[in-house]
């Protein structure tokens, strides 16, 4: 394993432990709002913590960009740190048990290193620049289905962004009238690890941050498939609009997708 990515997986692991330990005392975890439907807890903060103790003992020049505590700029600005201590806080705070520690690491603008880790589960899915994708060190791969008659897509709500709603469920409709079946988990990051290990065949969803996608995109790119803006295009990390899926879908998603984008939602 790539020296840094054993590091974002003893990362992934330690949050993922201050995280199961507080969801067996859900009563004693402190929410606040941060904005619209949006919330942070304690441990999305403590697990946030943990995780760059654990980066900062081995890089401590590396910059690091997480949620909850924003950017710590290192004086080796080319290794960026991507990190979402806790993917499906809304889930967390209900009893769901569905949610994930999201770290990538970027090495000059780009994607290198991926780890998503669903601590309930006890799933590690890793990837490496140019090495392919794993779950628990088995090789993923993206389901390649040529039409959406057979597919079950996943997505996401635009739940803190509902001056989207009329939009979103626009493109919704239009897909789900095609499709085999769609899901709403609650987790970016654990959707698009289930696009790269090919339990769902899709994914597209509104004004995600760039901590909620930078893992998962390496994921579905070394598993074979696709990540895309809702254009086709390379904009998502601005955007935060993402389309991901295997090649030839990708392109029947956005089929449905790209007439809605109206004049309040970018590519
Ligand atoms: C959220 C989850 C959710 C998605 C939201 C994200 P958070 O992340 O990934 O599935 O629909 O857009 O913000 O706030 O739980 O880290
Ligand atoms: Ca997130
Ligand atoms: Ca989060």
């Amino acid at each position: 394993m790539h020296p840094m990515l054993n590091i974002a997986v003893r990362a992934a692991r330690n949050a993922g432990k201050v995280i199961i330990r507080s969801f067996e005392q859900l009563d004693k975890v402190e929410v606040e709002s941060k904005g619209s439907s949006d919330f942070v807890t304690s441990v999305d903060k403590n697990a946030e913590q943990v995780i760059i103790e654990t980066i900062r003992k081995s890089y401590p020049e590396h910059t690091i960009i997480g949620e909850e505590y924003g950017l710590s700029k290192g004086s080796e600005d080319d290794y960026q740190w991507i990190v979402d201590p806790l993917d499906g806080t809304t889930n967390f705070i209900k009893g769901i048990p569905h949610f994930a520690v999201s770290i990538a690491l970027k090495v000059k603008g780009k994607l290198d290193q991926a780890v998503i880790f669903d601590p309930i589960r006890g799933e590690l899915f890793t990837a490496s620049r140019g090495k392919g994708a794993q779950l628990n060190g088995m090789r993923i791969r993206v389901k390649a289905h040529k039409e959406l008659s057979a597919t079950v897509i996943a997505t996401g709500f635009p739940f803190k962004q509902k001056q989207h709603t009329n939009a979103y469920m626009a493109m919704f409709t239009s897909l789900f009238t095609k499709v085999s079946d769609m899901r709403r988990a609650g987790s970016a990051a654990l959707d698009l690890a289930y696009v790269a290990s090919g339990r769902v065949d899709g994914f597209f969803e509104i004004g995600l941050k760039p901590w909620d996608t930078a893992a998962g995109e390496l994921l579905v790119i070394e598993a074979g498939g696709l990540v895309t803006d809702f254009s086709g295009g390379h904009n998502h990390t601005q955007s935060g609009n993402i389309v991901a899926s295997s090649t030839r879908l990708q392109r029947e998603i956005l089929k449905d997708i790209r007439p809605h984008l109206g004049d309040a939602l970018s590519k």
